[in-house]
């Protein structure tokens, strides 16, 4: 991150494209690429991305203008924002579930991304097996269950805290705006190859043609889950970050600019993995497994298919890494604002937080997991609760707090810069804010918990 520091001593970008690439920088990463994949196959494929493509614009960009007005107005943590812009009123508690939310996925995203560097390198030494559906299968296996999840669990969440502790956030940043755009280049050379693949036709069927009769209750909770994970908001990650925007970063632009290449990333996932689940025969419903079960089998047929899947795991590993600094951001700034620790100390309790957590979710693929909690393992638990409940109701408030208890002019001022650039879309986004965002998401939950049929 190119930083400087502003008048009252708070880091701030020094551009607008630092401020784009690191949003871009949070909200891309295994959400796109593994969970995307995962949780469309689970709910039927088009009718859950219609549903997320519909939140995300309905819903999404809305939420994320409210943080990044809310962020940079205040300068602060998700706490002082809510309590500089109403004083002495409740509405700062919002911050404890974004606190609770960051730390779940923190736990079970670095076991996800410690499979990724086990890909890497075991990929790298030429390793990791293709030969046919079942060695890839017993091969992910071994990687996911016993104590071995743990080790790299562990190793992931070690590179994490040495950039947050390094603060070497700048240079990972900086890698980061060359390094995504190559993860882009690959995503698209790897959906040319898809074109090749017998279960091309089939796979994208899947994808794109929306069945409406699957459209239920769980599928639609899934897309805003998925919709508020991939664009992390809701938990004030996106509050953050722009409370460190400088004055001419141009909210509205960004947080376009944000979700369509989010949205982007995730359908580009798509579209490598569901040709390829239908040309192997697997099936698209296998959960969380699914990307690292594809994958190997796709590299398998390219031509030096070692180095493509060497350079791609390593360029997720970043892509995860650069969400995690991100997440990790929101405990981070809490500690050290609302409690007055070190920037070190707040950086290892945060850490030690997720350690503890990760090491839970690791284990929940071996020796914990007949230990579930309302039929799910704690890994999957951890997963439902944050994307699925905390975030959506971390947005909700932080929408209705916005668009029914925010000065109007201190909205005006954010998205024009005040006054410097038109911004013509401010009365539907403050409709959206007031009406839209909070109705659908209330309508979702009552829905998803049987109280209201749609
Ligand atoms: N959006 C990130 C991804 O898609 C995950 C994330 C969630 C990051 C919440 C920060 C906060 O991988």
């Amino acid at each position: 991150m190119t930083q400087k520091k502003n008048s009252r001593d708070r880091a701030v970008f020094a551009t607008r494209f630092g401020a784009i690439a690191t949003t871009v920088g949070s909200a891309v990463g295994l959400g796109n690429i593994w969970r995307f994949p995962y949780e469309a196959g689970i709910h039927g494929g088009g009718a859950f991305l219609i549903c997320y493509m519909a939140f995300v614009f309905l819903i999404g960009i809305p939420v994320i203008c409210a943080e990044f007005c809310m962020g940079r107005q205040t300068r602060s943590n998700i706490f002082g924002a809510y309590r500089k812009l109403r004083p002495g009123s409740p509405w700062y508690l919002a911050g404890y579930i974004g606190i609770l939310a960051s730390i779940l996925i923190l736990s079970f995203y670095s076991v996800v991304a410690g499979w990724t560097v086990e890909y890497c390198l075991t990929s790298a030494f030429g390793q990791l097996d293709f030969t046919d559906t079942a060695t890839g299968h017993r091969q992910f296996m071994e990687m996911t269950t016993g104590w071995r999840p743990v080790v790299w669990t562990v190793v992931f969440l070690l590179c994490n805290f040495i950039i947050l502790i390094g603060g070497v956030t700048k240079g990972i940043e900086r890698a980061s705006n060359i390094l995504m755009p190559l993860l882009f280049l690959l995503l698209v050379s790897f959906c040319i190859n898809s074109f090749t693949m017998p279960g091309f036709y089939e796979g994208l069927s899947f994808l794109f043609s929306p069945d409406f009769s699957k459209i239920t209750p769980s599928v639609l909770l899934g897309a805003l889950g998925q919709a508020f994970f991939s664009l992390s908001i809701g938990l004030g990650c996106m509050m953050t970050y722009a409370s460190y925007f400088n004055n001419n970063s141009r909210l509205g632009k960004t947080a376009m600019t944000t979700a369509l290449l989010d949205s982007m990333v995730a359908v580009l996932a798509g579209i490598i993995i569901f040709p390829a689940v239908f040309s192997f025969g697997l099936s698209p419903e296998a959960g969380p497994t699914l990307v690292f079960e594809v994958l190997p089998y796709i590299f398998s047929q390219l031509p030096a298919g070692v180095i493509w899947s060497t350079l791609f795991f390593l360029l997720l590993f970043l892509a995860s890494l650069t969400s995690t600094v991100s997440m990790s951001e929101i405990s981070i700034t809490y500690f050290c604002e609302e409690k007055k620790m070190s920037r070190q100390r707040a950086t290892i309790v945060s850490s030690l937080l997720g350690l503890a957590g990760g090491l839970v979710c690791a284990l929940s693929f071996g020796p914990l997991s007949h230990v579930t909690i309302c039929g799910q393992t704690f890994f999957s638990l951890f997963d439902y609760l944050s994307s699925n409940i905390c975030l959506p109701l971390g947005g909700m408030i932080c929408c209705v707090f916005v668009g029914w208890f925010v000065d109007k002019k201190i909205i005006r001022d954010q998205f024009t810069d005040r006054g410097k650039y038109r911004f013509p879309l401010l009365g539907v986004l403050v409709f959206c804010l007031k009406w839209i965002c909070p109705i659908a998401i209330f309508v979702i939950f009552l829905n998803s918990i049987g109280l209201l049929h749609l």
